[in-house]
C-alpha cells in the first residue's frame, strides 16, 4: 500500500476528522485529503456545482494536487438533526419540509458526491468507496420504529450505492464499495440522543472499520457492514 492516495469528504465531522487523521498518521498515505463545507476546497451537500468544482481541481495535472487517483474514498457527511428538527418518533410528527431535507443531506448529496467522486478511484489495484451509513437505514433491521426520515434517507443512500456498486464492478472490479455503521461514536450528532459514556471515541471506531474494510474483497455489489464487522441486512 506505499505511496497511496485517500480523500475523505465530510473531513470537519467527527468520523471524517478521525479518517483523515488515520490516512495523515500512515507513513505510506503519499496524499491524504479531506474536504468539507470550509477550506479552499469546498463542497455543500445542497450544491451539485460545488461538488463539479472541487473534483474538477482533483483529476487536473496542472492543479495543486496532480491527477488524483484514490485508492481510498470515504464519504463521512450526513446529518441527523437539520434545520433544528431532529428524528420524528410519531407518524404525526411527519412533515414534507423534513422528509425533503433528511433525503437532501443523506442520500441525494451523497449520490451526486459518488458521481462526481467515484471516478476519481484508482482502477489499477484494490481501491475502497465508503459511505458512512447507519444500521438503522436497515429495512430489515427496523425493530423500534421512529426516526422515520433519517431511517428512509439512509436506506436511500444504501440503494444509491448498491446501484453504482454493480456499475463501478465493470469498470473497476477492484474496487469494494462499503456502507458502514460506525457504532455509536461521540459527537455532536449523537450528543442529544446518547450520553458519551455509551458511545466510542470517533479513533476506535475508525481503526475498527478500517480494519474490517481492509478485509472485505470486491464481491461485485456493495457492501453493508459494522465496525465489529457484522454484515447489516439491507
Ligand atoms: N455518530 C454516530 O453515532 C453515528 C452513528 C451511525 C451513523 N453515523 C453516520 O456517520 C456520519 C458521520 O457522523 P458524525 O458523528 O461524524 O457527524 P458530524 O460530526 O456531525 O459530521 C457530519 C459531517 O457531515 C457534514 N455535513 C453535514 N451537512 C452537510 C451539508 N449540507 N453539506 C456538506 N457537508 C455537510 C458536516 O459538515 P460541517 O462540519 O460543515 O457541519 C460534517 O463534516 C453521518 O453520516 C452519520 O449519519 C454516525
Amino acid at each position: 500500500m506505499s505511496g497511496y492516495q485517500a480523500l475523505v469528504l465530510g473531513a470537519s465531522g467527527t468520523v471524517g476528522a478521525a479518517f483523515l487523521q488515520h490516512f495523515q498518521s500512515d507513513p505510506a498515505c503519499e496524499l491524504a485529503l479531506g474536504l468539507s463545507r470550509q477550506g479552499d476546497l469546498r463542497f455543500q451537500l445542497e450544491n451539485e456545482d460545488s461538488m463539479a468544482q472541487c473534483a474538477s481541481v482533483l483529476r487536473d495535472p496542472s492543479g495543486p494536487y496532480g491527477l488524483c487517483e484514490f485508492k481510498w474514498i470515504i464519504d463521512a457527511t450526513g446529518a441527523l438533526t437539520i434545520d433544528g428538527q431532529g428524528p420524528e418518533k410519531r407518524l404525526e410528527a411527519l412533515n414534507a419540509a423534513q422528509l425533503m431535507r433528511q433525503f437532501e443531506v443523506n442520500a441525494v448529496g451523497p449520490a451526486l458526491l459518488m458521481k462526481h467522486f467515484l471516478p476519481l478511484l484508482t482502477s489499477q489495484e484494490a481501491a475502497w468507496y465508503a459511505t458512512l451509513s447507519a444500521r438503522v437505514g436497515s429495512i430489515e433491521d427496523n425493530h423500534k420504529g421512529g426516526w422515520y426520515s433519517y431511517r428512509a434517507a439512509k436506506a436511500a443512500r444504501n440503494m444509491l450505492l448498491q446501484t453504482a456498486a454493480i456499475e463501478t464492478a465493470r469498470k473497476k472490479p477492484l474496487a469494494v464499495l462499503a456502507a458502514l455503521q460506525p457504532g455509536t461514536v461521540q459527537s455532536p450528532l449523537s450528543a442529544s440522543f446518547v450520553a458519551a459514556k455509551d458511545a466510542m471515541a470517533a479513533p476506535e471506531s475508525v481503526s475498527k472499520l478500517m480494519r474490517v474494510l481492509s478485509r472485505l474483497k470486491p464481491t461485485g455489489r456493495a457492501q453493508f457492514v459494522d465496525h465489529a464487522g457484522q454484515v447489516i441486512s439491507w
